[in-house]
């Protein structure tokens, strides 16, 4: 990492914003190597050099990938005024590095979403060009079949005109309400509940649980979000072959 501005370094660590950094600097609590800095303007590099803030040595990342158990009711977004939302969720001092979520499940949707402060990784997630497929399950209100994985396969055209890229559809369990496995690519509004719509069936119940290689960690409890490893995160953009 190239030596950069100590406010600067600072506010992308989730420390405040440059004025609060600045404060903290004013009043001594920052040292680099030892010693105390009290000027943003100061240089530092946070690999080759020690940060600390109240005497608590800072570990430098450059970007943040976080996994959330996303449960029902919260938004997809980064802030609302009236509702809750996923980044409400994750611990402040990560909140304040500026993360957002990389995709949206609608409001009742749950299961894995990864947050981060990373653009250039969320638009390679999510770009339907770049083949990162997107695994779900779903409840739904009456029986599927041959029929419908076959109209999926084939690309769904919503009653708009809006033509799906091919989608994986397969039964895990049967039954009045059951249990099916969807495997897209894109990430439409509404996508999974809308394809589901143009064969006949209501989804009522609606959970990710893969993209690309990664599974949702099942020891994450709804709510609950943790750090991606260095694997994990290639695992997002490992091909899958579908089941
Ligand atoms: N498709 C939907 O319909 N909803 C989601 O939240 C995700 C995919």
């Amino acid at each position: 990492m190239a030596m950069q501005r100590i406010d600067k370094l600072l506010a992308s660590q989730g420390f405040g914003s440059r004025k609060e950094v600045g404060a903290l600097l004013r009043a001594g609590r920052v040292t680099v190597d030892g010693t105390a800095v009290r000027s943003g303007e100061t240089k530092a590099d946070a690999e080759r050099q020690t940060v600390a803030v109240d005497g608590k040595v800072i570990c430098y990342k450059e970007f943040i990938y976080l996994m959330m158990n996303k449960p029902a009711g919260v938004i997809s977004a980064s802030n609302d005024p009236k509702a809750e939302t996923v980044v409400d969720l994750v611990p402040p001092a990560l909140r304040r590095r500026g993360i957002f979520p990389a995709g949206r499940l609608d409001k009742d949707t749950t299961g894995l979403l990864i947050l981060t402060d990373d653009g250039d990784f969320a638009h390679r997630m999510l770009s339907p060009k770049k083949g990162v497929d997107k695994l779900y399950e779903a409840v739904l209100d009456g029986p599927v079949g041959q029929a419908e994985a076959e109209a999926f396969r084939r690309g769904i055209v919503f009653a708009d005109g809006t033509v799906c890229l091919p989608a994986g559809l397969c039964v895990l369990r049967e039954g009045e309400n059951p249990l099916v496995q969807v495997r897209i690519r894109e990430g439409k509004f509404h996508q999974v509940k809308k394809m589901f719509r143009a064969v006949g069936r209501t989804v009522l119940a609606l959970r990710r649980v893969q993209i690309g290689a990664l599974k949702l960690d099942p020891a994450l409890q709804e709510g609950e979000c943790r750090e991606l490893t260095e694997e994990e995160k290639k695992f997002v953009f490992e091909v899958q072959k579908a089941d």
